[in-house]
């Protein structure tokens, strides 16, 4: 066992998302069992009392391998020496909302955060934002930190990927690791663009075991839209969902993949998504870092489908260009 704990920061630590994901952190998920984690909980003054019940609760868990927790409201303490940020603190939508209405009260918690992880995290740090809307939330989290290396900012897209290999699993009668190659693109929301055109499914090309209509028509809107249907049937948005997703990221990232998952990074300008939006593409993980699957040829449909994405996460990136450096 390693003696140094990893230090991993989670805000929103008294919220639903938290009050999944941070067991599984606790419980090696995450930096695997050989790992001990600190636990850094940042949550805002009115809610702080809630998170230190989530700490009580957390060490009558007794875990193996939790060292240590803070809880605070000051985000240069909880993110002094962090190694990994889950940015989960922000408002979820309510019926009837898009996770584009969040923009304005929601963007202005991650410029701060972005500057105290420039100031404070360790020099490893790695960032996934959950808090909706994820991708431009990640943006201005970014831009916020200068001397942090931009891939290192990333936000969540797989809670899509997730859903997506679900659907298909259910569909085609067969279990979600038979796939591989399937990506969502583009921006969390109901613009996202769950791709099947390379994914196969026990090695055979699962299009052609698909009706073109369906796929177009049900599964990639099911898929887009699967936040809203949680929200009116749950009434309240998915949250051990999104934990267990948040904690696939994160584990992949630093761990690895070969196979291919979608995760939303700094665009570097493939396949035509402008340089810098945060937007979501097929990637797998070497040497702990996030690489881009390249060399796809994408046909007409897919172009259009990213093209949508790349006019909406522009239009955020508008939207909140006092918030950005
Ligand atoms: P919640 O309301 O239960 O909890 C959010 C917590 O964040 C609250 O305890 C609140 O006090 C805290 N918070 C607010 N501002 C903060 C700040 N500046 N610093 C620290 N903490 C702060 O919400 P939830 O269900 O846990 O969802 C959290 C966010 O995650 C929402 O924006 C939701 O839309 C989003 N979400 C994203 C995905 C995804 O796939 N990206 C999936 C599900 C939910
Ligand atoms: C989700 O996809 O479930 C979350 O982003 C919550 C939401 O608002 O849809």
């Amino acid at each position: 066992m390693s003696q140094n704990p990893v230090k991993i920061t989670v805000t929103g630590a008294a919220g639903n998302i938290a009050y999944s994901l941070l067991w599984r952190i606790a419980a090696g998920d995450v930096y695997g069992p050989d790992t001990p984690v600190e636990l850094s909980l940042l949550e805002i003054p009115a809610a702080v009392g809630g998170a230190e019940g989530v700490a009580m609760e957390l060490n009558d868990s007794a875990f193996p391998l939790l060292r240590g927790i803070t809880v605070t409201d000051k985000a240069e303490t909880a993110f002094e020496g962090a190694n990994a940020a889950f940015l989960v603190g922000a408002k979820p939508r309510a019926k009837g909302e898009e996770r584009a209405d969040l923009l304005k009260n929601n963007g202005g918690i991650f410029g701060p955060q972005g500057a105290a992880i420039n100031g404070h995290a360790a020099d490893d740090i790695r960032v996934v934002v959950v808090g909706n809307p994820a991708n431009t939330n990640a943006l201005i989290a970014q831009q916020s930190a200068p001397d942090v290396p931009a891939d290192r900012f990333t936000a969540l897209m797989r809670l899509d990927h997730n859903r997506t290999l679900s659907q298909l699993a259910e569909k085609l009668g067969v279990l979600t690791t038979d796939f591989e190659n399937v990506a969502v693109w583009g921006n969390h929301s109901a613009a996202q663009f769950p791709d099947l055109t390379f994914a196969t499914v026990k090695g055979e090309p699962v299009m052609e075991k698909l009706d073109r209509d369906w796929y177009v028509d049900e599964f990639i809107p099911r898929v887009a839209r699967r936040g809203a249907e949680i929200i009116e049937v749950r009434g309240r948005s998915s949250a051990a969902s999104a934990a267990a997703a948040a904690v696939d990221h994160m584990r992949d990232w630093i761990r690895g993949t070969d196979r291919w998952v979608s995760v939303a990074l700094p665009s570097d300008g493939s396949y035509g998504i402008d340089e810098g939006l945060v937007a979501g593409f097929p990637v797998v993980s070497r040497n702990g870092s996030w690489e881009i699957v390249r060399g796809l040829e994408l046909d007409d449909f897919q172009r259009g489908m990213i093209a949508k994405n790349v006019d909406e996460l522009k239009a955020e990136r508008h939207a909140v260009a006092d918030l950005l450096n």
